[in-house]
């Protein structure tokens, strides 16, 4: 299927990211050096990793090699006996019952949903059990003399690696990402390596939300020389950056110490000295300095390090508005010839908590502005993917979030690039346990034997990014209540302090009692989170005295998209009430909690009084919404049929709830005028309506061209408040419209119109994540449309999809919490009008067309043209 990228991935040195899919003219450049490499290396009798055919140089530079296509996959009981001993058979895996799978993959998500899953409603009711991986490659006498390592950036859960029938080792936490040293057991001599993965998700439950089952994040074989560049001992970060006062630029400027740790592995061939140049360049790829620095070469078996100081001038900031970038570049070279070499992005920024006042960034009070996340995809389950990682953040960007916090473990790395590029600040986290479980089958098992690594590993992965401005060593840990949480919590920070001094360490809590938390007690953590709980804000700093505080969790509201019930004014509705399953059949029996910003979770509040509360506060440096996005598990307030979360500002699908507008009026510069609900009632009807907006002082609404009356925020009417207005009106067929003013002046307009039946759909096309990269997608969102073209909002339809040309249909999803049909399905129905349809490209450059046909519907062919 991609046998030109396969091709190219073999070939392509790999610094940074993913291959394109065409088959560039360098590469042939770089197959012609190597082949002259190879021959010279006969020639001379040398394993020479790539030699320069003019100088005659020689390249040891560490390859990276994304190992994600063409493996072959069973999940249940396998043959072991072929799998590990006869090659003949696995050389045909699919007469043992196997199939093709491309990483990152994730067995779960193709369902079924079934209440009988031991994984539960809460897990996302979908099957768990044991997977096989298996795959082959073969290494030529070229690498004999390289240190190969296979690196995986996660898999969930207890996996087990073995190559050539050698166990490599075994890693339970399913989120971490681990490397193992292959060498000992490499064929060199073109014979087949067989690596064998065993994934046992079958405990269940073992987490409180849906994590999905196998190899869920990217596999890399990585190729070093001989000596060579330890990327998770060394690490370089800036400090004292000083801002000047220069407000009249658009951007910030300051200078900044870079501070390198060099850590080099290895056997050096010779004790010549090592040359290491470091090189930055700008955003623009223009060079900004370089510095040499030497280090005499160690004999074979001894750890090179180097630390170094570079004082930077004139450096433009890193900021969530303004994400800049520069590259740094390390070349390591012993006589002209390159030992290693690394590139690394890096941003330079300043930042710092205050007991009194919050946060700073450069200099600049900042209210951090963030959301929970767990690695949840949509379609994909949690194989992570760029594009709808990507699609994620810039949805959440758009809102003007700010801040992500990693619920509750260590994220793909791909997202961390993705946090410093498109400028996010994160709360990196590493546990939602230790060794008090929270669900039967969970980490608190294996805490005990792993957690130091586990944590360290996080760490050294991790502390590159300029994003992280924080650490949490874990989310609403049990040993709160439990002396053990002392020394534990002491531990665990002295832990992150020996890798990172640069970035204060949390935990999230949720006991505000200083003598009944002995999380807190323990004096080790340098900033307080506090989960909920908002109106206990005001004790916070006169029971932790001289403490910084964060909201570290936040709201649990809980909303269906497009669903509106006309709740009492002035009412928040907790839930769940009573039974779980007394209180689902005893309102509506679909599953649904209504969309007003009205309803959430007992232990929380509405999105407005939890903004609110840290709005308000200054000595709260921010808030992390539970959550961005809505997820699988955990579809609290109801049983099965609900298999995902209520609390997302967004659903599941990716399709955007009321409650992301009073954010977006809230937390971003753009201008907001959002109309809520839809406008297809009965016939007198008492309607809630309400209406968001920023940028303007007052607004009218009309209905058929009326007046109902000019209001603005706050204006004391029954129902409204600082963050939005509200009318009850009588239900008129027609339009329902607003108007934004500004000092009497119209600026903006927003409207809703009653939709009759459904006769065609309407496609939106995002192809923003599409690079042209294997595994990239493209989202189309369908909306159901009547014949005046008006959104169809409350009259859903069984669709039926297929794809002709270059690409293939990965899933739809409509957001709704309880729908059950697989998101593989080629029929789904939309849900409130609307359903996202995910396709993946097979060419970097192509088109494709997506057949849309349902009952009533106009059938629709839509053609999408992708790439550059
Ligand atoms: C919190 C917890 C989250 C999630 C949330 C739901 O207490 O930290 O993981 O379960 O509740 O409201």
């Amino acid at each position: 299927m991609f046998s030109r990228l396969q091709i190219d991935m073999h070939l392509k040195k790999v610094l940074y990211g993913r291959q394109r899919f065409t088959l560039q003219s360098w590469h042939s450049r770089s197959i012609c050096l190597r082949l002259l490499a190879i021959l010279l290396s006969g020639i001379i009798g040398l394993h020479l990793s790539s030699c320069d055919a003019v100088t005659g140089k020689v390249d040891y530079s560490t390859e990276k090699v994304l190992l994600d296509s063409n493996w072959a996959f069973h999940v249940g009981a396998v043959d072991s006996l072929k799998l590990f001993n006869d090659t003949s058979a696995m050389d045909k895996p699919e007469n043992l019952g196997f199939q093709q799978v491309d990483l990152p993959h994730d067995w779960s998500i193709t369902g079924p949903f079934d209440k009988g899953n031991p994984a539960g409603n809460q897990g996302g009711a979908l099957p768990g059990g044991i997977g096989w991986y298996f795959k082959s490659f073969t290494l030529t006498e070229n690498d004999s003399l390289k240190n190969i390592c296979i690196a995986f950036d996660g898999i969930y859960r207890k996996s087990k690696v073995w190559l050539n029938g050698h166990l490599l080792g075994e890693r339970p936490n399913g989120f971490i990402s681990f490397e193992y040293t292959l060498n000992p057991y490499l064929n060199f001599d073109g014979r087949q390596n067989r690596l064998i993965v065993r994934v046992d998700n079958s405990e269940q439950p073992n987490s409180r939300w849906y994590c999905g089952s196998g190899i869920n994040r990217d596999v890399w074989l990585i190729k070093r020389g001989p000596l060579y560049i330890n990327q998770s001992e060394s690490y370089f970060y800036s400090s004292t950056v000083s801002i000047p006062n220069n407000r009249q630029r658009e951007y910030a400027q300051g200078s900044a110490t870079l501070h390198q740790h060099l850590v080099l592995n290895g056997a050096s061939a010779t004790v010549k000295p090592l040359e290491i140049k470091l090189t930055l360049w700008d955003a623009l790829q223009h060079k900004v300095g370089e510095k040499v620095e030497r280090l005499s070469a160690q004999n074979s078996g001894v750890i090179n390090t180097l630390d170094a100081e570079w004082p930077l001038n004139n450096l433009r900031l890193w900021s969530p508005a303004q994400p800049y970038l520069y590259t740094l570049q390390i070349e390591v070279t012993q006589e002209g010839n390159m030992v290693d070499r690394y590139r690394q992005k890096i941003g330079f920024r300043h930042f710092r908590f205050d007991s009194q006042n919050g946060f700073y960034l450069n200099g600049e009070s900042t209210k951090i502005k963030g959301v929970c996340l767990h690695s949840d995809f949509g379609v994909l389950g949690t194989a992570y993917n760029y594009s709808a990682m990507h699609r994620q953040l810039k949805l959440l960007k758009e809102m003007g979030c700010n801040a992500i916090r990693t619920a509750h473990n260590p994220p793909a790395p791909g997202m961390l690039d993705l946090c410093d590029s498109m400028g996010f600040l994160v709360m990196d986290e590493a546990f939602d346990m230790w060794e008090k479980k929270k669900t039967k089958f969970d980490y608190s098992r294996d805490f005990k034997a792993w957690h130091r690594k586990d944590l360290e590993d996080q760490i050294k992965r991790d502390r590159r990014h300029t994003s992280i401005i924080c650490w949490s060593i874990g989310n609403e840990i049990r040993e709160q209540f439990d002396t053990s949480g002392i020394r534990l919590t002491r531990e665990l920070v002295a832990l992150v302090k020996a890798l990172d001094t640069t970035r204060p360490v949390l935990s999230a809590m949720t006991e505000t009692h200083p003598d009944k938390n002995n999380i807190a007690k323990s004096g080790a953590l340098d900033l307080m989170g506090f989960n909920y709980k908002i109106d206990q804000y005001d004790s916070l700093p006169i029971n932790f005295p001289n403490s910084c505080f964060i909201a570290s969790e936040t709201v649990s509201a809980l909303e269906t998209r497009g669903v509106y019930k006309n709740e009492p004014k002035d009412t928040i509705v907790y839930m769940p009430v009573g039974s779980q399953q007394k209180f689902a059949n005893n309102t509506n029996g679909d599953w649904t909690v209504s969309a007003y910003d009205k309803v959430a979770a007992y232990w929380g509040t509405t999105h407005e009084n939890a903004w609110r509360a840290v709005k308000n506060r200054p000595f709260i440096a921010g808030t992390f919404v539970w959550t961005g996005i809505d997820y699988l598990g955990e579809p609290v307030p109801f049983p099965f049929p609900a298999r995902s979360s209520y609390y997302g500002i967004i659903d599941q699908a990716g399709l955007v709830k009321d409650v992301y507008y009073f954010y977006q009026s809230e937390w971003s510069d753009s201008a907001v005028l959002h109309l809520l609900p839809h406008w297809n009632w009965g016939k007198g009807q008492h309607v809630d309506v309400w209406c968001y907006y920023n940028q303007a002082d007052m607004v009218e609404l009309f209905l058929n061209g009326k007046s109902l009356g000019k209001r603005h925020k706050a204006d004391g009417q029954k129902g409204d408040n600082e963050f939005h207005v509200s009318w009850q009106v009588p239900f008129l067929l027609g339009t329902l419209k607003v108007v934004a003013y500004q000092k009497g002046k119209a600026v903006k307009t927003t409207e809703v119109k009653t939709a009759s039946a459904p006769s065609r759909v309407k496609v939106d096309v995002d192809l923003s994540g599409f690079r042209g990269v294997s595994g990239d997608l493209c989202y189309l969102t369908l909306q159901l449309e009547d014949e005046q073209g008006n959104s169809v909002p409350d009259n859903d339809r069984l669709l039926q999809f297929d794809i002709n040309g270059q690409a293939k249909l990965v899933g739809i999803n409509n957001g709704y919490q309880a729908e059950l049909r697989s998101f593989q399905s080629e029929q789904y129905p939309t849900w409130k009008g609307k359903c996202v349809v995910v396709v993946r490209p097979e060419t970097a450059k192509g088109s494709f067309t997506l057949n849309v046909k349902g009952q009533g519907i106009s059938t629709g062919a839509f053609k999408v043209n992708f790439g550059k």
